[in-house]
């Protein structure tokens, strides 16, 4: 079983429209068994999969040790995806109950995930660096990291790097790539932007860039990833392509 963590400690860098749509080609077209985690309380990806998040547990009674994980599992309208909703409480699940005195409560998540029987196991970040990013961070075997053209964005991944290279001292964890979207391939400074991630990550960035397409947003309105309300659409494409390169990076 193998665990991605999607992050980048900033909002509006499709974390979660890349986790729902990776997730649904890795079992759509690659014959995988994933499970979704959305681990941000502002549970986009458990709205994007169609469910609503007031209606449904999250992980957090399962951190708290109230629930076991099989209980919170939800399916989804695609064949070998499953996916474990957030909501609100996630976001303070860290300062309550036993969780709070415990010294190694970032593990927690790790543990939990153990039991689990998936090929893979895709976790969304919040945009932040909090409890549940690092937490997130340390059940994973791999980080997918997002990142957009823009220079703050570009800029704010040598933080995410400095934090990571920390980390695996006390984890291994390796970066499986950054990811672009809201691409455009006639911007100015693309060059630009390929060089300054080459130097915070070299030889990370993947070849596919997802490009900037309306129909992603649209996918989530319908609660379904892009390959089931615009097949054809160039997004679906990227993400179609993006996936085959992730793969041969595991
Ligand atoms: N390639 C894209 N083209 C156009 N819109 C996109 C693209 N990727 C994501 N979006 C939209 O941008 C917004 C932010 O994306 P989201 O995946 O929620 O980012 P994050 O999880 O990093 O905050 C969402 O409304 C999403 O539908
Ligand atoms: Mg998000």
């Amino acid at each position: 079983m193998k665990r991605i963590a999607v992050s980048s400690f900033k909002g509006g860098t499709a974390k979660t429209s890349t986790s729902l749509n990776i997730a649904a080609a890795f079992a759509k077209f690659h014959k995988k068994k994933v499970l979704l985690i959305d681990f941000d309380s502002q549970a986009n990806l458990t709205t994007g999969l169609g469910y609503d998040p007031d209606a449904h547990d999250s992980l957090a009674p399962v951190l708290l040790g109230e629930k076991k994980v099989e209980e919170v599992i939800l399916k989804t309208t695609i064949r070998n995806l499953d996916l474990i909703p957030a909501d609100t409480w996630l976001e303070r699940v860290e300062v309550t109950g036993d969780l709070a005195a415990d010294r190694y409560s970032h593990e927690k998540l790790s543990q939990i995930l153990k039991s689990l029987k998936y090929d893979t196991v895709i976790i969304d970040t919040p945009p932040s660096l909090c409890w549940l990013t690092e937490s997130a961070l340390i059940a994973s075997d791999y980080s997918l990291v997002c990142a957009t053209p823009e220079f703050y964005s570009v800029k704010g991944l040598e933080r995410l790097g400095q934090f990571m290279e920390n980390l695996s001292h006390r984890h291994p964890l390796d970066v499986l790539g950054v990811a672009l979207s809201f691409w455009n391939p006639r911007g100015k400074s693309n060059e630009a932007f390929k060089k300054l991630i080459d130097q915070t990550f070299p030889g990370k960035l993947f070849n596919t860039k997802v490009r900037r397409d309306v129909r992603v947003s649209e996918a989530s309105i319908h609660g379904k990833p892009i390959f089931e309300t615009a097949p054809k659409s160039r997004a679906a494409e990227d993400y179609k392509s993006l996936t085959i390169e992730l793969l041969k990076r595991m």
